[in-house]
């Protein structure tokens, strides 16, 4: 039921104070499955809201750079302490502001609980290298530095995870942050950052900064004293950031688009491999980057996985997802909404078959949100557009294959290269397939999605630029090596000539 709300508003944090944007504009965040809920009005930020945001952050680098790691970390430790508390309410919230399913929303703060627990841990780790020099009486050893300002952009389908994955393993690096949250889901960082400061953070060390991407987003990553962008989002926006960066050799790290496959072979667990194929396509409403948008069948098994599988996504129970009994939550949003309707009807063109779904829900409970019915499409060709190009939704597209080789070829006939997996129960054709399959992530009989936070994350080819999120590969990106040499010979020793 449609139900008129008061808008709280809140301001964005910069420098130790909540503020709002200069220019007094704000953004209304809004349920995506009752649209009339207003959840707040946040700030529209604007580059010079940006601008005094990076000074803050500029400044408090100066000690943050010189606090002892296991300091910045004890403070991280606390702030996941906090977050544990306070896990129950800011799930509710970010089902509220994003829609997906109250055990999805709390999975995503507990990603965020072990991404900021395994940071903290860090604090006492950050290791280098010490390592004999090829000189006698000289002292060799390589230390990690922290780079400065960190500019973030993050997306919101996972509005609390995503955000600590880039702060976390910054902070316990020594750098300072300002965040830009997607526009759609900026209550979970505000949460977030609000807890950091709870947790004892000093003033300018984290800064948030709410707006759009052209508002916001671009003067961030256009700022001169920012020398490392984190962005997560599509691959249009993420190629426009890295030729913004490009010229001043800012250090760019891209978490962008997936069309991420399940293999099914004759040998599978079918009811296992439908299980991971339900989950893996339509978790999240298909709004993750390693949703499982396609499911490449063995001929042998493909008449029985359909029908089995069109029929268990027709059951799916679509709605808002503070209710139990849903499963399914709406898209984020009007545009993502027409996004998916186009694909669907690019699909039917293109002569996929239309097996269940393929229509909008706004009637009854679904009148006031953004829903749209599971869909599936059978006998898809993998060059069809459906079957190519990320959607963002709950489309999935079965293409029949009819060898594990040729499955492969069909898993790496795409630009992106998230997430792959495969079900089956013979080694030899799983090796195969970890080998063989060009992607960061590859899953044995467990569908696409549900990475864990002390293994890296990210892709190939234009899922990426060849950096990766979370465990110590985040500590890599935001850190740079420092190699230190220690003569104590008292004379001078020349490298690769006194030792010849
Ligand atoms: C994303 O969709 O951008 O592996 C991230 C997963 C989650 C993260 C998804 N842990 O599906």
């Amino acid at each position: 039921m449609a139900t008129a709300t008061v808008a709280r508003v809140f301001k964005n944090f910069i420098n130790g104070e909540w503020v709002g944007a200069k220019s007094g504009k704000t953004l209304e965040n809004r349920n995506p499955a009752n649209t009339d809920e207003i959840i707040g009005e946040f700030p529209l930020s604007g580059p010079e809201d940006v601008d005094v945001a990076v000074t803050a952050a500029r400044s408090a680098y100066k000690s943050w750079r010189l606090t002892p790691a296991p300091k910045r970390a004890e403070i991280l430790f606390r702030v996941a302490e906090l977050l544990v508390k306070r896990k129950e309410d800011f799930a509710r919230d970010m089902t509220r502001e994003m829609g997906k399913v109250l055990a999805e929303s709390r999975g995503d703060v507990q990603e965020a609980i072990d991404m900021t627990y395994y940071m903290a841990g860090e604090g006492r780790r950050l290791f280098g290298q010490t390592t004999p020099s090829e000189l006698a009486n000289k002292f060799a050893m390589s230390v990690r530095q922290p780079i400065g300002v960190c500019g973030m952009i993050t997306p919101w389908n996972f509005p609390m995870a995503i955000p600590s994955w880039k702060m976390m393993p910054a902070l316990a690096c020594g750098n300072t942050v300002v965040l830009k949250p997607a526009e759609d889901t900026p209550l979970s960082s505000y949460h977030l950052v609000d807890t950091m400061v709870e947790a004892g953070l000093p003033a300018g060390v984290v800064n948030l900064v709410s707006g759009d991407g052209p508002g916001a987003g671009a003067p961030l990553a256009e700022h001169k004293d920012v020398p490392v962008i984190s962005f997560t989002g599509s691959t249009a926006t993420g190629r426009i950031i890295a030729q913004t960066c490009a010229p001043d050799f800012k250090h760019c790290s891209l978490e962008m688009g997936g069309k991420n496959i399940i293999l099914v072979m004759e040998d599978a667990n079918l009811d296992l491999a439908i299980d991971g194929a339900i989950w893996g396509g339509f978790g999240t409403t298909g709004q993750r980057c390693t949703a499982a948008s396609r499911i490449g069948v063995h001929k042998s098994v493909y008449g029985e996985f359909v029908s089995r599988f069109a029929a268990r996504a027709q059951k799916l129970k679509v709605g808002n997802g503070l209710y139990p009994s849903v499963e399914v939550g709406p898209l984020i949003n009007e545009q993502q909404l027409q996004t998916v309707m186009s694909y669907v009807e690019i699909a039917k063109k293109e002569g996929a078959k239309l097996l269940t779904g393929g229509n909008r829900l706004n009637s009854g409970e679904h009148a006031w949100g953004w829903f749209y019915a599971p869909t599936v499409f059978g006998d898809c060709d993998p060059k069809m557009r459906v079957a190519q190009e990320e959607i963002f939704g709950p489309v999935v597209s079965v293409i029949p294959i009819d060898s594990l080789e040729q499955g492969i070829e069909v898993a790496n006939g795409v630009r992106y290269g998230l997430s792959a997996s495969i079900y089956t129960r013979n080694v030899n054709r799983a090796f195969t397939a970890i080998q063989d399959v060009y992607t960061g992530l590859v899953y044995v009989n467990a569908p696409t999605i549900g990475a864990e936070t002390h293994l890296p994350f990210g892709g190939t080819k234009q899922t990426g630029n060849g950096h990766r999120e979370a465990a110590v590969a985040a500590i890599d990106f935001f850190s740079e090596w420092k190699s230190v040499y220690i003569d104590y010979s008292d004379k001078l020793q020349r490298a690769q000539i006194d030792n010849n």
